[in-house]
């Protein structure tokens, strides 16, 4: 899933050859899952037509600060695109237009766009070689960059001059993935790396038998996905579950027993800034696996159990800079001893849940929490759904590792 999936992109065309890739610019930001209107310099529609980009993008394009197909004269209010964009992309930018928003010129509907537009803006320039190099395209380049305006470098190729250099706008591709990155960049846990348990445990009891738990993994997942949505590299270590996720920022490690999952979270753990166990591991694992089906045979059966390995409590004896959280699930006592769960595993943050919460707990999509933290805060959340829990918890946790 791309970042820009869902975000609102304002795409600003101006007058030069370039402007004929500003389709497929159009076509790949739709097809990264983001919205996109276009508003273009008069000059531009030379280039390309407002019907192409208008039908790509699905949005009306604007290019004069009055409707030209309504005569009552409606007003395309500037501001508001500028307030509706979450990005405002100038891709081809003219070394004119640049010049003009490096000034504050504001004679067209992009220009007082751009000077209204408090989002982040990027611009791609398109030139000559010799007007990219001349000392006053590199000034305008100096001002929009004081300015906090983000320049997407030109290519070096043939130009449409006929002339080999640099000033070829970036390919529609290559800015799509500067600003992806530049916006992952901007993330808070960028760089991050945070190991996640979910799902339950499953452990053998022969072939065909096993001991598991309803977890279905749902809170494990949307925590992967909040991490992930916040920037950081996220491995997931799942048990059996029917939960899907796709984001590039995310690896699912599958397993299936408790000792399955202690290997592959000790496997991560050292490289780890950040570690959420929310898995629902067994307890108890069947002393021995049979190697055949168990027939039945007699009219009782009993099946002798011994502990298996707590991930948790052996990830806290070893932490150095790992910030660790813990989930309780309790019936009774459910603060006391979530608290006492804190301190036995060296944890930073438990989280609890308790099953007597009507809508919390295994299967459902809601879960109701209260977060303790190492130095004893208490904070409870009334019952939400298992992705803004997740994104409660991230907040948390933001909130305790910068602190
Ligand atoms: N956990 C773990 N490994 C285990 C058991 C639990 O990593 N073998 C983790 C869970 O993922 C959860 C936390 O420990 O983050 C608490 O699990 P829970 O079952 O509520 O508590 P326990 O410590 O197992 O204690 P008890 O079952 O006695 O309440």
């Amino acid at each position: 899933m791309s970042i820009i999936k869902d975000k609102n992109i304002l795409l600003g065309i101006t007058a030069g050859i370039a402007a004929y890739k500003s389709a497929s610019l159009v076509r790949l930001f739709i097809k990264a899952g983001a919205n996109v209107k276009v508003v273009m310099t008069p000059a531009s529609k030379d280039f390309i037509t407002p019907l192409t980009l208008s039908t790509l993008s699905k949005n009306p394009v604007y290019s004069s600060f009055v409707d030209e197909e309504d005569d009552t004269g409606v007003w395309n209010n500037h501001v508001e695109l500028g307030l509706w964009a979450d990005y405002f992309v100038i891709a081809p930018a003219t070394a004119n237009t640049l010049a003009k928003m490096a000034n504050g010129v504001c004679d067209n509907i992009l220009l007082a766009t751009y000077l209204s537009a408090k989002c982040p803006v990027y611009f791609a320039p398109a030139m000559d070689l010799d007007m990219y190099k001349h000392a006053s395209t590199k000034t305008s380049f100096k001002k929009l960059a004081s300015y906090g305006n983000k320049m997407i470098p030109a290519g070096t190729g043939e130009l449409a001059s006929g002339l080999v250099g640099e000033g070829r706008m970036a390919e529609p591709e290559a800015i799509i993935s500067f600003i992806e990155k530049d916006c992952l960049n901007q993330l808070p846990l960028h760089g991050k790396k945070i190991l996640i348990t979910a799902g339950p445990t499953y452990e053998a009891l022969d072939p065909v038998r096993f001991i598991g738990n309803h977890s279905s993994g749902k809170m494990g997942f949307a925590i992967a996905k909040a991490a992930a949505n916040l920037g950081a590299e996220v491995v997931l270590v799942s048990g059996p579950t029917h939960q899907k996720v796709n984001h590039n920022l995310i690896t699912v490690k599958p397993v299936v027993s408790a000792e399955d999952m202690y290997q592959e979270v000790h496997k991560h753990y050292s490289n780890t800034d950040i570690a959420i166990l929310s898995a629902a591991v067994a307890d108890y694992r069947p002393k021995t696996v049979a190697e055949n089906k168990i027939k039945k045979k007699t009219a009782t059966f009993s099946i002798e159990l011994e502990k298996t390995k707590d991930i948790l409590k052996s990830l806290g004896e070893i932490k150095n800079k790992q910030f660790l959280v813990g989930f309780a699930l309790e019936t009774n006592n459910a603060l006391e001893h979530a608290k006492g769960k804190l301190i036995a595993k060296n944890l930073d943050l438990i989280v609890l849940n308790s099953l007597q919460d009507k809508g919390a707990g295994f299967g459902v999509s809601t879960n109701k929490v209260t977060f303790i933290t190492a130095s004893k805060d208490v904070i409870e959340h009334k019952l939400k759904s298992k992705t803004e829990v997740a994104n409660d918890l991230m907040q948390q946790i933001l909130k305790q590792f910068y602190a």
